[in-house]
């Protein structure tokens, strides 16, 4: 018998809660279109759903810009909404992570509102960060540091009768100010926020930006140069970024997720760049898990596969904590699209826009990725509509794109709205049952989707989704049985094949040479030509 706690082997699909469902007819996906799609869910054998913020937000980014901590957003219903959710999902057996956004509030919550009017040196503004300007009138920012959306990270105010005024700090979106975690109210507020939720039943929170929330006292300049890009996972010893103060903060969340009964879990946003540094913040008492974002990165290349495999299993062995896999998530260029690119580096980002695109390919390797990621140990991720095959949309109107990277760079970065496009659910016409018939989804989708609805794919024997759902299924057998064990096997230039326990082998043959394999094929991601596996194709074999 396998006494692992949950989050140690869970599948954890991920809702992107504006694009999944709507349930009432606005164009906006809502929790009452989640519970209506419930059954989808638990036949696609996930453990577990992770939903991006559903707080009240202006929406400036995506909800990850809070207004209230405590509540839902109208616009994806009502804590009770959220309380039938939870009863509803648990009775499937699935369990339920929220996003928290600890770095910043939006510009609209009551404490930054309150900071703006009160004035510079008020107790208000002490629980932001908020500093003069350089220069002889303060018309510099008061230091170097560059937000992730493009541009400097601070904003200056102006004040009632026009004067500039102070600066304000946001690593983010302007309507994004960062949180002074100094400030004890600041740290006991989200240690509330942090029980509330868990009061209402989740099972885990996923900590947005994690290494962000300590700054360097003194805020001194990192030394970016003009053009720097927010690349987190590059930098060392940054003053705005994974400052060690930080870990005082989650250890003390921990402690009190330990204190409620059911396995309650955190799962950390943690783009730093040195293993060690990833691994501190899964620590025995510290997160449970953080997500493995550089196997999003790595190319389809049998190499760089396996040296990111290698490096998170040997980073998080040290601490005890599971690894994390993810192929795709609501920041990120879809991976069909990525692993079609023409560029061998075929990389992830949102910035990349150029070169030719074979979906094909794409959707084959995207076939192959899910059966090599389930078969590995840990927990695994899926983003929304990866299950039905889904690619990036590319060529959205640029007057429909909300996302700040596209506004903030001046159309330079294409953003990630191409990634968070309705879900299509039957029909053979947009909205695709994702909303009425008479209402327009949010972002519009791509009239290629008919073939890639949820009801097509249902019952269709080669499709993405009847992939995705056996591949679960075995995964829950096989992975019971295999532990946290693994090992890689030899295999040929190209070719990734480990086992899992005596049972379980998975072959992934990257891009190698067709592989002549011998054992009992349980699983496969196309169909095999006898018992040769070619490029671009994996399978699952047991033995007895
Ligand atoms: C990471 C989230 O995944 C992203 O969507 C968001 O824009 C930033 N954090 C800021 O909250």
């Amino acid at each position: 018998m396998n006494h692992a706690p949950w989050w140690r082997t869970a599948v954890i699909y991920q809702v992107y809660l504006r694009s999944f469902a709507d349930g009432n007819g606005d164009g906006i996906g809502d929790l009452v279109g989640v519970r209506s799609r419930l059954d989808y869910l638990a036949r696609l054998g996930v453990d577990a759903l992770w939903f991006t913020p559903w707080y009240p937000s202006p929406m400036h980014d995506g909800g990850y810009d809070v207004a209230d901590y405590c509540d839902i957003d109208p616009a994806f219903g009502t804590l009770d909404d959220a309380r039938e959710l939870l009863i509803e999902a648990h009775g499937r057996g699935i369990r339920i992570i929220i996003d928290i956004v600890p770095n910043h509030t939006s510009h609209e919550h009551p404490w930054f509102r309150a900071a703006v009017d009160s004035g510079p040196g008020s107790p208000e503004r002490g629980r932001y960060h908020f500093r003069d300007g350089r220069g002889a009138a303060g018309e510099l920012p008061p230091n170097d540091w560059i937000s992730a959306f493009g541009g400097s990270a601070w904003t200056r105010l102006t004040a009632p009768d026009g004067r500039p005024e102070q600066w304000y700090l946001h690593l983010f979106a302007p309507q994004q100010p960062d949180l002074n975690w100094d400030h004890q109210e600041v740290r006991r507020y989200f240690e509330q926020v942090v029980r509330f939720w868990f009061d209402l039943g989740v099972d885990g929170l996923r900590v947005d930006a994690a290494p962000g929330l300590m700054k360097r006292p003194g805020l001194p300049d990192h030394g970016f140069v003009p053009g720097d890009r927010f690349t987190a996972n590059t930098w060392e010893a940054s003053p705005l970024w994974d400052v060690d103060a930080v870990h005082e903060i989650y250890r003390g969340w921990r402690a009190i997720a330990d204190s409620y009964p059911g396995d309650r879990m955190f799962v950390g946003e943690v783009p730093v760049k040195r293993p060690e540094r990833f691994a501190s913040y899964v620590r025995p008492d510290e997160f449970h898990t953080a997500f493995n974002l550089e196997f999003i990165k790595a190319p389809w290349d049998a190499g760089a596969l396996r040296a990111n495999i290698d490096s998170t299993l040997n980073t998080l062995r040290r601490v005890g904590a599971p690894p994390t896999w993810v192929l795709s998530n609501h920041d990120e260029t879809r991976h069909v699209t990525r692993y079609g690119r023409s560029a061998a580096g075929v990389g992830s980002g949102t910035e990349i826009r150029d070169g030719s695109t074979d979906l094909d390919l794409g959707t084959r390797r995207a076939r192959a990725a899910i059966l090599l990621m389930l078969a590995l140990p840990g927990s695994a991720y899926i983003y929304q509509g990866e299950e039905l095959g889904l690619w990036e949309v590319e060529d959205l109107p640029d007057q429909v794109r909300r996302d700040p990277v596209w506004h903030r760079t001046g159309g330079l970065e294409p953003g990630r709205d191409g990634c968070r496009v309705p879900l299509p659910w039957s029909g053979r016409t947009p909205p695709f049952g994702f909303t009425g018939a008479a209402a327009q989804p949010w972002l519009p989708q791509p009239s290629g989707w008919a073939d890639y609805t949820a009801e097509a794919e249902d019952s269709e024997p080669a499709s993405m989704l009847t992939l995705y759902r056996t591949a679960t299924g075995l995964r829950r057998k096989l992975g019971t049985a295999a532990a946290e064990t693994f090992g890689w096997q030899p295999s040929p230039h190209g070719v990734l094949t480990f086992g899992r326990g005596d049972h379980w082998t998975c072959i992934a043959n990257i891009d190698g040479d067709p592989l002549r394999i011998d054992g009992d094929v349980i699983l496969a991601s196309e169909p095999l030509q006898g018992q040769w596996l070619p490029a671009n194709t994996a399978a699952w074999l047991t033995s007895v």
